[in-house]
């Protein structure tokens, strides 16, 4: 999405975030022209959100005040339908950093899922760059293709290109900067990655489980042209602040994945 685009005001179509500013609780919705929503403080019309600005005070039928935003990336994926796993958030955030994620780059990545890390790879490579996703399941790739659309707006952004096929039959693609694969069986590929990857490109594995790690990493280290191979996870703890109780909330996502990583260089 572009500046432009989001200083207008909300057009049918779009999603939107509405905030109650009680207890800033959020709802997402899609706004169509004729809709309507019905919260326990009563209903607010889509037309009524239609043509406001963002940041906008909507009064639902028994006055009560809600804010109107346009969903930032992370709450978006937070809220968009999945038919899959997605990445989340605080792993897309480290993905895109420690992979060095950079405008105008050409990064390949499988399956798509439910587009989470294809949002997330389409926003830090630019138009000027370009993402390969590889997906075996046509059902996903219509799931993400709406999650795109319903954040970028109608029409495949032109530097995305979906492939139905299955990954492990081989990565066609050379000179690639980047590659992340969100699949079970990673190490099957690595003779493959570094063949695609060009020299200084990285590789990302995302794997929900050590033992999966583990062999991904010895066939890394097999494969001699990796090197600055390493494993992290990433657990975020939010704090709860409120007059004298300040302490970390009660709950929290102790789990999502394993963030393995490799660099391409040539055999020592
Ligand atoms: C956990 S989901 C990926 C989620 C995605 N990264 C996201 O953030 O929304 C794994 C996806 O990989 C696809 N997949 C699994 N094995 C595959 C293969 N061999 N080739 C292509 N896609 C594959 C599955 O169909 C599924 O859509």
């Amino acid at each position: 999405m572009n500046r432009e685009r989001l200083t207008q005001p909300i057009a049918e179509g779009e999603s939107i975030i509405l905030l109650d500013p009680e207890d800033d609780k959020e709802f997402f919705y899609k706004m169509r022209a004729k809709g309507h929503i019905d919260l326990h403080k009563g209903k607010i019309l889509h037309a009524e959100i239609i043509g406001k600005p963002e940041g906008a005070v909507v009064r639902t039928s028994k006055g009560d005040p809600f804010l109107v935003f346009r969903p930032t990336l992370f709450q978006f994926i937070m809220h968009m339908k999945r038919d899959t796993q997605i990445i989340y958030p605080k792993d897309l955030a480290l993905i895109l950093f420690y992979a060095d994620i950079y405008p105008g780059s050409t990064c390949l990545e499988a399956g798509i899922g439910s587009g989470s890390l294809t949002l997330a790879l389409l926003r830090a490579v630019g138009p000027e760059g370009k993402v390969i996703s590889y997906e075996k399941r046509p059902e996903f790739i219509e799931r993400a293709t709406k999650n795109i659309q319903l954040l970028l707006g109608d029409g495949a952004p032109p530097n995305l290109e979906v492939k139905l096929r299955d990954i492990y039959e081989g990565i066609e693609e050379q000179g690639i900067d980047r590659i992340i694969l969100d699949i079970p069986e990673p190490w099957q590929l690595v003779q493959n990655i570094a063949q695609s990857l060009r020299p200084g490109g990285i590789f990302v594995g995302y794997l929900p489980t050590i033992i999966q790690v583990k062999t991904l990493v010895d066939a890394l280290r097999e494969e001699k042209r990796f090197t600055s191979i390493h494993a992290f996870e990433a657990l975020i703890r939010d704090w709860h602040i409120e007059g004298l109780s300040v302490r970390p909330d009660h709950r929290m996502v102790a789990h999502t994945g394993f963030i393995t990583l490799a660099r391409r260089g040539e055999a020592p």
